[in-house]
């Protein structure tokens, strides 16, 4: 029986690549990977939690087309987006005897992805790699786009590199086991593409938002695919970020950065909350978050480009302000 699926394309010429998404993909992964493949063979690259809840049926899924795999779970969290996590699964890689025409799986969160998409862009000079995003997160954003990193003590993913997937499968029934927490901080993600243009969407996650949360299967489904578009339509015009048109999706997320760089990046608080926290700047928590910001990737000349917005719906890109300027901005929250 084949499952109700959406699918969307990210419109990059020669890299273009599909977005499928419907509850209970996952059972059906063997029989969209199979057509990618050269040789029946792939690798599966997830975490402990995910790895627990669904690793069988993916394998059970691959297995049902004749796809052999291995495997490797690594820690959850996001201490594995590390050096050492990278050095850890490109030997993996390379021990497998990963070839340049495999497709590696990435099966788990942002975590996962974003660690499994850097390995991949580098290993034997780059393999083809697929999402397989299991966190609301990772489902309306970070699964699409191209964008890998590693974190180091400097900043958060500040070694890292555009690398397309070459598949990105959404099963938004993955999202039944997502902690609580976990899917609260990734619908911060969700909330974020309505503040930037579409004041419609916006006003969609204030009447849904609740039921989404509560666990509203069509209301995910909608959330996701409506995010997944816009985020497909935005990297499709400006891959990387040379236009302030995909800088728009970094709304709340230079305060959000130095806010988690601030936490040391711990379970103290999630990506999506500081992404939350850094929209509304409700928890700035003083001057120091400056000096982090000075590290940011995305500082050009001293100016660090913000995103700020004029209203619901009305994000604009502006690089006017200087550190010193963001500095007494930020006292001035505090205080
Ligand atoms: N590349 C990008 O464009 C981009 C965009 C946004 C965020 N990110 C990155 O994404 C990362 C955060 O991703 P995340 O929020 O998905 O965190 P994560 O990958 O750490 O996942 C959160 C937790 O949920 C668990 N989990 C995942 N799926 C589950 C499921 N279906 N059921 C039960 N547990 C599950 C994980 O094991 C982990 O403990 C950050 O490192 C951030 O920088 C990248
Ligand atoms: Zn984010």
């Amino acid at each position: 029986m084949e499952t109700a699926m959406t699918r969307l394309t990210v419109e990059l010429g020669a890299r273009s690549y599909p977005i499928l998404i419907g509850e209970g993909l996952l059972d059906e992964l063997g029989a969209h990977v199979a057509p990618l493949l050269k040789r029946p063979r792939t690798m599966i690259v997830t975490d402990t939690h995910v790895a627990d809840a669904y690793l069988a049926k993916v394998g059970a899924a691959l297995g049902a087309e004749g796809i052999s795999f291995s495997s490797l779970v690594l820690p959850a969290g996001e201490a594995t987006k590390s050096w050492e996590g990278l050095a850890r699964l490109t030997e993996w890689l390379i021990g497998e005897g990963v070839e340049r025409s495999d497709h590696v799986i990435a099966l788990g969160g942002g975590v996962i992805g974003d660690l499994v998409g850097f390995a991949c862009s580098i290993v034997k000079r780059g393999c083809a790699f697929i999402q397989v995003p299991t966190t609301l997160l990772a489902q309306v954003d970070s699964s699409v786009g191209g964008k890998t990193a590693i974190n180091v003590p400097a900043g958060k993913n500040l070694i890292g590199a555009f690398h397309q997937p070459a598949l990105v499968v959404i099963d938004p029934a993955t999202l039944t086991t997502l902690p609580r927490r976990e899917l609260g901080a990734g619908y911060a993600e969700v909330v974020k593409y309505g503040l930037i243009d579409d004041a419609d969407f916006f006003a969609w996650c204030e009447a849904n938002g609740a039921a989404l949360l509560a666990g509203d299967a069509a209301a995910r489904a909608y959330a996701i695919a409506h995010s997944v578009a816009a985020k497909a339509r935005i990297v499709a015009a400006d891959e990387r970020e040379t236009q302030d048109i995909r800088a728009l999706l970094n709304l709340g997320h230079s305060f959000g950065h130095a806010l988690e760089a601030e936490t040391g990046y711990s379970e103290r608080l999630l990506h999506g909350e500081a992404v939350a926290a850094g929209m509304v700047l409700a928890n700035a928590g003083g001057a120091a978050l400056a000096a982090h910001m000075a590290h940011d990737k995305k500082v050009r000349g001293g100016k660090l480009p913000l995103i700020l917005t004029r209203g619901i719906g009305q994000s604009f890109v502006t690089d006017e302000y200087g550190l010193d300027s963001v500095a007494d901005f930020l006292d001035a929250q505090a205080g």
